[in-house]
C-alpha cells in the first residue's frame, strides 16, 4: 500500500508515524517494472509440495471453514507437540505450550505485546528482521542495538560474531527481552552451541526473556569442515522457562502466503502470548492449519525436512559460485536462504541524500536485471554505515531463475 499525504489535517498515531513502506514492497515493485529476476524478496517462486496443497483442498471440501480454536486447531497443536517434543527434549502439552499465530510475524508481535511494557528495553542483534524494531516500538519499548561484526575478511557466515562484551554491556535492569534469529536472515549465520550458551549465561543473570526466531530451522548446510548444527536455545540449561521459540509453515513448506506460524513456550509465557493473540487475529485460517498438521506428520515420516535442507544447499551453492567468480565476495551462508555480498568494487553513482546500498540495489535491478535488497533497513541508523557496500540476494528461487540471474550477472560484471 502506498503512503499518501491526501489530508493535511490527518495525523496518524505516534506509534506508526515513523514507519515508511517496507524495503520489500519498494524493491519488488521495482523488479516488476524492470522485468528483473527477483532475487530480492524471500518468497519461493516454485510450487509448494503437492501433499500440503491437497491437504488444504480436502480440508476446505470437508467444510473445515469456520473459526478455528483461538490458540490453534487441536490437530495442529498436537502435530507440533509431537514434532517439537523430542527436539526440545521434553514433553510438550499441546493445550498449554503452543500458540498458532498468523505467521511468525504475528508471533513476534504478540510475544512483544505480551512481555514488553512501555520503557522496557529489548536487545536486537543487527542485522535484524525488520519487524522486530517495529513490534518493539508499537509496544512502547526501547530497542537496544548490538551489531554482529565480521571477525576477519572473506570468511563465511560463521566468521560474523557477536561481541559478547558488547552484548553484556547492552543489558540493564530494564532489559526485558532479547530477540535472537538463528539461522539468521540476512547473513545466514547459524549460532554455535558455544555462542548460544554465552548468550544464555547473560540472560540467566538478568530478568530478561529470549524470543528465538527459528523460521529457517531446517535450512542448514553442514559439511565436513564446517559441522553446522541448529541448536535451540530453549534446550540449554535454565532456558526453557525463559524462551519463546517461533517457527513458520511459510518457510518450511514454501507457502509464505498462508501465514501459519507458531510460538512454543512454557505455559505462563504461552498464556501471555495467547492473551495478546486472541485480540490480534483471534484465530488463524482453519483449513490451512489442518493442512499444516497433516504436512508436519507426513514430513516427519518421509524425511522431508532433510530433503528441504539439501534442496536449498544446491541453490546456495549455485548462487554462491557465480557471486564468488565475479568477485563480489559473498558471505557463504551456513543457513537460511539469503546471501550477503560485497559491492565495494562497483562504481555506482550515489545521489546526495541517497544511501549507497539503495543506489547499488536499484542499479542491480534496473541495469543488471537482477533485483537485490539493500541491508540498511536491517540496521539502526547509527550502524547503517556498516551496510554501504553490502547487498542481499535470496536463493529460494527455481534453478532456472538462479541460472538466468547468473547469466545476467556474468554478462554485466563477469
Ligand atoms: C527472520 C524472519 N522471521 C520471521 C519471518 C516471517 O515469517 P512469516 O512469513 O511466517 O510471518 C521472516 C520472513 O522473511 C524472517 O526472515
Amino acid at each position: 500500500m502506498a503512503s499518501t499525504s491526501a489530508s493535511p489535517s490527518f495525523r496518524p498515531a505516534q506509534r506508526v508515524s515513523g514507519f515508511g513502506t517496507t524495503v520489500f514492497a519498494e524493491f519488488t515493485a521495482l523488479a516488476n517494472r524492470h522485468n528483473a529476476v527477483n532475487l530480492g524478496q524471500g518468497f519461493p517462486d516454485f510450487p509448494a509440495p503437492d501433499f500440503i496443497k491437497e491437504a488444504a483442498q480436502q480440508a476446505i471440501a470437508a467444510d473445515l471453514n469456520q473459526y478455528a480454536r483461538s490458540a490453534g486447531q487441536p490437530n495442529l497443536v498436537q502435530a507440533l507437540a509431537d514434532l517439537y517434543g523430542p527436539l526440545f527434549g521434553r514433553e510438550l502439552d499441546p493445550q498449554t505450550h503452543i500458540v498458532v499465530t498468523d505467521g511468525a510475524t504475528e508471533g513476534i508481535f504478540a510475544t512483544v505485546q505480551a512481555l514488553v511494557d512501555p520503557g522496557d528495553e529489548v536487545i536486537l542483534i543487527e542485522p535484524f528482521y525488520d519487524s522486530y524494531p517495529a513490534s518493539v516500538i508499537m509496544a512502547g519499548g526501547t530497542p537496544v542495538y548490538v551489531p554482529l561484526r565480521p571477525v576477519h575478511e572473506g570468511g563465511g557466515a560463521a566468521s560474523w560474531a557477536l561481541g559478547m562484551d558488547e552484548l553484556a554491556a547492552a543489558f540493564t535492569p530494564r532489559t526485558r527481552l532479547l530477540i535472537l534469529n538463528t539461522p539468521q536472515n540476512p547473513l545466514g549465520k547459524v549460532y554455535t552451541a558455544v555462542e548460544l550458551e554465552q548468550i544464555a549465561a547473560l540472560v540467566r543473570r538478568s530478568n530478561a526473556y529470549v524470543l528465538s526466531d527459528e523460521v529457517y530451522e531446517w535450512m542448514t548446510y553442514p559439511d565436513g569442515a564446517n559441522p553446522v548444527e541448529h541448536v535451540r536455545i530453549a534446550t540449554l540449561p535454565g532456558m526453557w522457562e525463559r524462551t519463546v521459540t517461533l517457527g513458520s509453515a511459510g518457510k518450511t513448506f514454501s507457502v509464505t502466503g498462508w501465514k501459519i506460524g507458531w510460538a512454543i513456550a512454557d505455559a505462563p509465557l504461552a498464556w501471555a502470548i495467547f492473551s495478546a493473540h486472541q485480540w490480534i487475529p483471534f484465530t488463524v485460517a482453519t483449513p490451512l492449519q489442518e493442512a499444516v498438521a497433516i504436512a508436519l506428520q507426513q514430513a516427519t515420516e518421509d524425511g522431508y525436512f532433510a530433503w528441504l535442507g539439501e534442496m536449498y544447499r544446491g541453490k546456495r551453492d549455485r548462487l554462491y559460485r557465480v557471486l564468488d567468480e565475479i568477485g563480489l565476495n559473498p558471505v557463504k551462508p551456513d543457513g537460511s536462504y539469503f546471501i550477503l555480498f560485497d559491492t565495494a568494487r562497483l562504481d555506482v553513482p550515489v545521489e546526495a541524500g541517497d544511501r549507497r546500498d539503495y543506489a547499488v540495489c536499484r542499479w542491480f535491478t534496473q541495469e543488471v536485471g537482477v533485483a537485490a535488497i539493500p541491508p540498511s533497513p536491517f540496521y539502526s541508523p547509527p550502524h547503517q554505515y556498516l551496510t554501504d557496500n553490502l547487498a542481499r540476494f535470496t536463493f529460494c528461487k527455481t534453478d532456472g531463475a538462479l541460472d538466468e540471474a547468473a547469466r545476467r550477472l556474468v554478462a554485466t560484471l563477469g
